[in-house]
């Protein structure tokens, strides 16, 4: 069994409490919001000032997935009772063990996120400390591209680092993930599949999370 975690990037923003009550209803376990500042990625989406208009439309943990440039700046903004996970990506992070460290300082479990350009090896140092490691499977900037196949050898090669170092961390994988590929995705070793544009295409919520289960 996997955890769901679809992302707010591809809601609709003029109706996120709705899209975000729906989810939850329909069955996901987290609700993954992506922020982007336009220069550790090229776009941008929203800040924490838009999580928090969704809080108290929702239970479900909130999953904040940094994508910026000096997160330990803003960690302390994207905290509320909702938040379950703060990530940030080791390309963005001079001293990640600090970092990590200044979000379990909250209470909140802290994730490592890497690009597909990204050694595993890059994370080892930082392995017995952190809640989650993120594989990204597609270079983060954007919703609704395809999935990057190396990925899955990634995946595979991370939860066998986990095994083999006893290590307690969960295993989540971000990008090009649909219908088709969430169970090869979850066999490799995914224990939280973020979905976007496959959650929100067609404005079929329901359907489509009941499908992802
Ligand atoms: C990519 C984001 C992802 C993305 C997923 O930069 O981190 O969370 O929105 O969207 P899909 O599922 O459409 O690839
Ligand atoms: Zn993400």
């Amino acid at each position: 069994m996997f955890k769901l975690a679809p992302s707010i990037l591809s809601a609709d923003f003029s109706k996120l409490g709705e899209d975000v009550a729906a989810l939850e209803k329909a069955g996901a376990h987290l609700i993954h919001v992506d922020v982007m500042d336009g220069h550790f990625v090229p776009n941008i989406s929203f800040g924490a000032s838009i999580m928090k208009s969704i809080y108290g439309k929702t239970k479900l943990p909130f999953d904040v997935h940094l994508m910026i440039e000096n997160p330990d700046k803003y960690i302390a903004d994207f905290v509320t009772d909702n938040t379950g996970y703060i990530t940030v990506h080791q390309e963005a992070c001079t001293h990640l063990h600090r970092t990590i460290s200044h979000i379990k300082s909250f209470g909140v479990k802290a994730g490592v996120a890497i690009n597909p350009g990204t050694s595993l090896c890059s994370i080892d140092a930082i392995l017995s400390e952190v809640d989650m490691v993120l594989i990204m499977s597609v270079n983060p900037g954007f919703g609704g591209q395809s999935f990057i196949n190396f990925s899955l050898e990634k995946i595979r090669e991370i939860a066998k680092i986990r095994k083999a170092g006893s290590f307690n961390f969960e295993i989540e994988v971000d990008g090009g993930v649909t219908v088709e590929n969430v169970e090869s995705v979850v066999s490799a070793g995914a224990d939280i599949v973020v979905a976007g544009s496959a959650v929100f295409t067609n404005g079929n919520i329901d359907e489509n999370v009941k499908r992802f289960l």
